[in-house]
């Protein structure tokens, strides 16, 4: 599948597709990086392997990026706006995003970056991880296509909690989008 990968800030998730489809962990092939902010890391990242980019907060211009590369999938890594109609319709069943819980839990409105980690921390809970899952209108609330858990228990802040499950994001992303373009082609065929 050709696809887009959203970002906003540094990109780490954007870094680990790319370098996925370098080594052959999926078949499908990044054409395009969105972002809301021309500040964002990530965008360097993208242009260092050659990838378009674009930058705008405008749903229809968004749509037109995306029209004009033919994407026919999307990855959010690090996404903060929220989708608008428009794009969850045109690109219904082909979003996937990344977040860093064991979703359900800690999951939904205002949980996102930092605070996710916080809440996580505040609650003493043992063991977190990352999730990838699909995007529907329903913030957090899509199928879960891959999920991993690691062990917390010896982080003494946020932060290392942060850390660890951000390692857990790099591994499990390129694999979720091979899931997904294996069940997505047998679907189509
Ligand atoms: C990370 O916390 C990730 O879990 C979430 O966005 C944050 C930044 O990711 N999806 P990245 O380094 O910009 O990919």
């Amino acid at each position: 599948m050709r696809l887009a990968v959203f970002i906003s800030g540094g990109g780490t998730n954007l870094q680990a597709l790319l370098d996925g489809e370098r080594d052959g962990k999926f078949q499908s092939k990044i054409v395009l990086a969105v972002s809301d902010r021309k500040d964002a890391y990530g965008l360097v990242r993208a242009e260092k392997r050659g990838v378009p980019v674009f930058v705008s907060r405008d749903q229809r211009e968004i749509v037109k990026a995306l029209e004009a590369r033919e994407v026919e999938g999307i990855c959010l890594a690090g996404y903060l706006s929220i989708l608008g109609p428009e794009l969850l319709t045109r690109y219904k069943g082909r979003i996937l995003n990344i977040h860093p819980s064991l979703l359900p839990k800690y999951g939904g409105m205002g949980m996102y970056g930092i605070h996710v980690h916080e809440a996580v921390f505040a609650q003493g809970e043992k063991e977190s991880g990352a999730t990838v899952h699909l995007v529907t209108e329903v913030v957090d609330g899509g199928e879960i296509i891959l999920q991993k858990k690691i062990d917390i228990s010896d982080c003494d802040s946020p932060e290392e909690i942060q850390k660890k499950v951000l390692t857990v994001e790099h591994e499990i992303y390129p694999e979720a989008v091979k899931r997904w373009e294996e069940n997505h082609e047998t679907r189509l065929n």
